[in-house]
């Protein structure tokens, strides 16, 4: 900016003086024509070519600085559906919708398609990255701060493109490792809750989602934390105890399209559904 600032001022003043001491006067002659310069010629290619050399040198530098991928980078495999997101740790951890990251620590993201193009985009860490059906991108950030950083699908995806929101958590180091070993554990208050888990049975809910130790789906996303994440269906609806029960009861309302289907709950079934699934933190 300091160097482009120095050319646009200095050419804009010289053109400006130019313009108004050799302007067109009454009973001045033709002026003299001039055929080229040599010296001058070479001066203003040479420059101009030092200074791309320059530049050319400091960004292949950066480009393999943005572009290596650290030793003890964090692994994290990221799989783009219709319209959420599948993160998959080591260690077979796997979280939907919200990722969590240590703070300080190189993340390296395998990029995947369960369905169609979609496109990883957290503005404030890590540039656009798309997900392509059948092909593995690689994707690095670092994220410097702790703190909530909001991102989209930027591709579109299909009717509920819009919805496919994520948040990703930059967590202190210690505090990001007790998260990922609680997303290894099943949920801790799993047994208490027999009606709500024969709802869950019956509706075969299973067959779609997982949650440890009762299920096994991958369609839909891991249910086994549910409880502990801030937003229901990939960002449309804030995670309350309410806004559960309004999507245990239609979810096509909130979300047309999606693969939820309306289970057409009772109030009683959709609240002690809600009280389940909030339940598994
Ligand atoms: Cu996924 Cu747009």
């Amino acid at each position: 900016m300091a160097i482009a600032g120095v050319f646009l001022f200095g050419i804009l003043g010289a053109l400006v003086y130019i313009a108004l001491r050799f302007r067109s006067r009454d009973g001045m002659a033709e002026p003299r024509p001039i055929y080229g310069n040599l010296r001058l010629e070479a001066w203003w290619t040479a420059i101009p070519l030092a200074l791309l050399v320059v530049v050319f040198v400091v960004m292949v530098g950066a480009v393999r600085d943005e572009t290596s991928i650290a030793s003890n980078a964090l692994e994290i495999t990221l799989v783009g559906h219709q319209w959420w997101w599948e993160f998959r740790y080591p260690d077979n951890a796997i979280a939907a919708n919200e990722l969590h990251v240590p703070v300080g620590r190189q993340v390296r993201l395998n990029l995947l398609s369960a369905d169609v193009v979609h496109n990883f985009w957290v503005p404030e860490l890590a540039g656009k990255e798309q997900m392509i059906p059948g092909q593995n991108n690689v994707w690095t950030f670092t994220a410097e701060k702790a703190g909530t950083y909001d991102g989209a699908c930027s591709e579109f995806c299909g009717a509920q493109h819009g919805w496919m929101r994520l948040t990703v958590i930059a967590d202190a180091p210690a505090d990001f490792a007790r998260w990922l070993a609680a997303q290894k554990q099943a949920p801790v208050n799993i047994s208490s809750s027999t009606a709500p888990l024969q709802l869950y049975a019956t509706n075969a809910c299973g067959g779609c989602h997982t949650i440890q130790g009762v299920s096994d789906g991958k369609v839909a996303p891991d249910l086994t934390h549910v409880g502990s994440r801030t937003t229901i269906g990939a960002g449309v609806l804030t995670n309350t105890p309410e806004n559960m029960v309004r999507w245990m009861k239609d979810p096509q309302a909130i979300k047309p399209g999606s693969l939820m289907p309306n289970f057409h709950f009772s109030d009683e079934q959709a609240r002690q559904m809600a009280a389940f699934l909030e339940g598994l933190k």
